[in-house]
């Protein structure tokens, strides 16, 4: 029984923050400032706190400058489109995120479509997705960038690869479809609705779970020797009433039939505030007009 190469996203991670580091310190020689990320969160989600400070540390950790604006639950749209305003109109500020879910009184599509798509380090922007989907430079969501850093790593080329990606979400599963289609690979998008999942799945050299359903992925589904990235952040019930994380993919017997998997944790959840910072640093390279070799990131 073959048992495949596990994917260690949290090196990948740490090595592409010590390329930014490097670059950030370059950037900032040149354009004489630090290249500067901020971050908006509203209101006090506990597991979004815990995001939103690990990627203030991460970002200073870098060489950028962050900038942090916590807002209380109940601030009005109105204020926070102010805020998104203020922010796309002050020099120092390369990047901008605000930390999704919103609290149900805002409109988030209202929110992201006022952000300078040209600061839209998230890629959320329609004019980011338009660009994604032409093959313009933009700026392109953080997880699925992070899965094909991940996947050129473990295959190098992708060109005329299946690829079946579960999901259909605007945040990961759409663009991770257009990135796999610009690798040329031949995409298809599963999702709920789909008919004989298992039969998609099993076609696939790569397979991209990100449905947020716990340990759905059988590795009865993989085709032998397959690559399998899994997206899901799925908290269940583990043994003696503890916690534990587990992917979308059922871990233990999939890892017995594909090449190469990602763990959870430890796969590509590390990924997603490495490759943030990268947009972070791309946006302050094109908005100070100084050169960099975005592929080299
Ligand atoms: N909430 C969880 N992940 C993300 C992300 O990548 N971007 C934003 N804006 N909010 C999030």
């Amino acid at each position: 029984m073959s048992t495949a190469e596990i994917i260690d996203g949290k090196a990948f991670a740490e090595g592409l923050r010590a390329r930014i580091a490097e670059m950030a310190a370059s950037f900032e020689q040149a354009a004489g400032r630090k290249a500067g990320l901020a971050v908006v969160l509203v209101g006090a989600d506990p597991a979004s706190e815990v995001y939103v400070r690990s990627k203030g540390k991460q970002t200073v950790a870098c060489g950028m400058e962050s900038f942090e604006y916590k807002l209380p639950a109940d601030t009005s749209e109105a204020d926070l489109l102010a805020m998104v305003e203020q922010l796309n109109a002050d020099p120092a500020v390369d990047g901008i995120l605000v930390q999704l879910p919103l609290p149900g009184h805002l409109d988030e599509q209202k929110i992201i479509s006022t952000t300078n798509p040209d600061k839209d380090v998230d890629g959320f922007h329609v004019t980011n997705v338009g660009r994604l989907s032409t093959g313009l430079p933009g700026f392109v969501p953080c997880t699925p960038l992070g899965c094909i850093m991940l996947l050129r790593d473990r295959l190098g080329s992708l060109s005329g690869l299946e690829a079946v990606v579960i999901g259909r979400s605007n945040i990961v599963g759409k663009p991770m479809a257009q990135l796999l289609l610009a690798e040329s690979c031949t995409v298809t998008i599963a999702h709920s609705r789909t008919k004989d999942l298992e039969g998609v799945v099993r076609r696939a050299d790569i397979v991209v779970a990100a449905v947020g359903r716990p340990e759905m992925v059988k590795g009865s589904w993989i085709k032998p020797g397959a690559t399998v990235i899994d997206v899901g952040i799925n908290r269940i019930e583990g043994a003696e009433g503890k916690t534990k994380l587990v992917g979308d993919v059922d871990f233990a017997s999939a890892a017995s039939v594909a090449g190469a998997i990602t763990p959870v944790p430890g796969g590509v959840g590390p990924m997603t505030i490495a490759v943030l910072l990268r947009n972070a640093l791309v946006a302050a390279h094109r908005n100070a007009g100084v050169a960099l070799d975005e592929a080299s990131l």
